[in-house]
This record gives structure tokens, C-alpha cells and sequence, in this order.
């Protein structure tokens, strides 16, 4: 099947595979259409279909609520052809040379950190490259619609990706992963995608506000950040907020990491329901522990040291919220300055 593109920039044609939605189908085919979680929560991906026919994946899609389907606009992340298709699409959009692609990956390394956070590998079946902070979508045999998640690796080029998931609750993958048999199970994976990257050819200090699992983009900047001397000479300061002790998880990494850049790496620890116990000290000595909400806790650390700094924000909505407020008004940072992927 063919997708034709139509943009202020001209027409692009790309070939769509059979159940492929057109946002992959674009991207894949290097037309660099906007979206943003590519899961059908935020709207981003909106089109207009303008001839083909086209079923909608999921109807009760929350990125739904922002298109106009009186006047045929569909979201291009749950849109699926089922014949040669013309969609039009908002803005200049232009042809780019490796998009993400699609392949298989089989499932490994599971391992529960918390009572309600498992991480576990994907093994690729060729290897993918991609930039710190970028995410994966992964779709399971049986399970509608794709889930969206940031790699906490990081290298050149890997044939690994690494995730970690905090349970939510009603979600038919989640409840899979955390009830079923997920070790050694098939599932496609589609990427890399995502524009919260880092780039070390930036040259800016790092900013990390991290709520839950919402950390894991912010592993892949640390692994990358360290393993390429970037903390020699650039600062990162990371804060990472969860319930309480027990809900810590990535604490022996983040202390490494802390004691592998002791100058410029600073890793504090926010407990929003208690106070941090000696317990956790001990465990995690170059991590730093604080008690209230990270965004908080980050905002009264980071007063005045807000010079050359690129932020980077992902967790539970209220919580992004409150840090891109901060980093806004306090920081007063540009808004390339402020990445985050609106996905969950
Ligand atoms: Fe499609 Fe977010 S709704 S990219």
C-alpha cells in the first residue's frame, strides 16, 4: 500500500506494510511528521484523511479529544490504511535519511526492582543506534495498541535495549508483565523515536527531574555522559523523586555514577512521603536524600545555578507540570532548552 503525504513542502508517497499506522509508516519511510508519544495520548499526530480508506486502531484514543472528525482528522499514530491512502498533514514537512524502523525483539533479563518496578532487556534481532534519552514503542502479540518507553542504555550502536516499567493500573501490558510469563516472549519494537535527547555536541550542563520511572531516559544520559568523560567538564545534577525508601530503585547505579564524576555528578533522592532514613545513606553514599516533592526539592538546590543548563523533565503529570513551571519561571530557560516526551 502507498501513503501519500501532502504538506506545505509538497507530496511525499511511502510504502505502508499491512497493520502499519501512518505515523510509522512515515517515519520509517523518512518523512518527518510531528508526534510526540506515538501511543495515542497527546494529540500531536493529528492529520486529515483525505481519500483511502483508514480504521482507527483505538476509539477511545485521549489524543482523540484534540482532532475534529466531522471533518475527517484522525491521529496518524491510530490511524491504520487498509488500501492507498492520502493524508494531509499540518506544516513543512520534509523528507529525512534514517528514520526508525520497525523489527522483532525477544524479551530477557526480567527482574523486579520494587514491589510495583521491573526492568528487563529487549535482544534485537540487528542492531540500533540511538541518541540518549530516546524511546522505544513495544507491542505484544495479543495486546492492543503499542506502549511507549525510554531505553536506560546508551551506546554508538546496540543490539539490546534496556527498560524499566512501573506497574499502572488497568493496563493489559503492564498486567502482562508483571502477572504473566514475560521472559524469552517475541514482541516488534518500533524506534528509536523521541526529541528529549542529549547531545554532547550542545555543550551544556545537564538538569535531570525525574518522577518513577520517568528516570529512565535520564539512565541513558548518565551512561552516555559518563562513559564519554562529557561530566569532565559539564555539570549534572539529577533529582529523582519516588514515595518512599522502598520504592528507590537505580541506586547503586546512580551512586557509580556519582562517584565516577564526585565534582561535577550530583544525584539527590526525593522522598515524598517520609523522611529518609540512615538506611538508605548507608546504602547509596554519593547520593544525596532529601524529604518532598522532587520538583521542589530541585527547584530549592538549584537556586542560582541555572547557567548553561539544558533541562530535561519526565514522570507523572503533576509532577511534570510543577518542574517544566519551574524551569520556565524560575529558570527561566528557552524552550529548546526544556525537552520531555509527552508519553503515558
Ligand atoms: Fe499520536 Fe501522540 S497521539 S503521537
Amino acid at each position: 500500500m502507498k501513503i501519500t503525504f501532502q504538506t506545505k513542502a509538497g507530496n511525499h508517497i511511502v510504502d505502508c506494510a499491512e497493520g502499519e499506522n501512518v505515523l510509522f509508516a512515515g517515519l520509517r519511510g523518512g518523512v518527518a511528521v510531528p508526534y510526540e508519544c506515538a501511543t495515542g495520548t497527546c494529540g500531536t499526530c493529528r492529520c486529515r484523511v483525505m481519500d483511502g480508506p483508514v480504521e482507527l486502531q483505538w476509539n477511545d484514543a485521549p489524543g482523540l479529544t484534540y482532532v475534529k472528525r466531522e471533518k475527517n482528522e484522525t491521529l496518524m499514530c491510530q490511524a491504520v490504511p487498509t488500501g492507498d491512502c492520502v493524508v494531509r498533514v499540518p506544516g513543512d514537512i520534509v523528507k529525512t535519511e534514517n528514520g526508525p524502523a520497525s523489527q522483532s525483539g525477544r524479551m530477557e533479563n526480567f527482574e523486579r526492582l520494587t514491589h510495583d518496578v521491573v526492568r528487563f532487556s529487549v535482544v534485537l534481532e540487528r542492531p540500533m543506534s540511538f541518541m540518549a534519552g530516546q524511546f522505544a514503542v513495544l507491542t505484544l502479540p495479543g495486546i492492543e495498541g503499542g506502549r511507549a518507553y525510554s531505553m536506560t542504555n546508551h551506546a554508538t550502536s546496540v543490539d539490546r535495549l534496556d527498560f524499566v516499567v512501573k506497574r499502572k493500573t488497568g493496563g493489559g501490558f503492564c498486567n502482562w508483565l508483571f502477572d504473566g510469563s514475560p521472559e524469552g516472549a517475541e514482541l516488534q519494537v518500533f524506534g528509536p523515536l523521541g526529541r528529549a535527547t542529549f547531545d554532547p555536541a550542545e555543550g551544556k550542563n545537564v538538569l535531570c527531574i525525574a518522577g518513577g520511572s520517568g528516570i529512565a531516559g535520564m539512565m541513558a544520559i548518565l551512561e552516555h555522559g559518563t562513559a564519554s568523560g562529557y561530566f569532565g567538564t559539564h555539570r549534572a545534577d539529577v533529582f529523582f523523586g519516588v514515595r518512599t525508601g522502598d520504592d528507590v530503585f537505580f541506586g547503586d547505579a546512580l551512586n557509580r555514577y556519582v562517584e565516577a564524576s564526585p565534582k561535577q555528578v550530583n544525584v539527590t533522592i526525593a522522598l515524598s512521603d517520609e523522611a529518609p532514613g540512615a538506611e538508605l545513606a548507608k546504602r547509596f553514599p554519593s547520593v544525596k536524600f532529601a524529604q518532598g516533592f522532587v520538583h521542589e526539592v530541585a527547584a530549592a538546590q538549584m537556586k542560582d545555578r541555572y547557567d548553561n543548563i539544558c533541562g530535561y523533565v519526565a514522570g507523572p503529570p503533576p509532577m511534570v507540570d510543577g518542574a517544566l513551571r519551574m524551569l520556565v519561571l524560575e529558570a527561566r530557560l528557552p524552550g529548546t532548552d526544556i525537552r520531555y516526551d509527552k508519553f503515558g
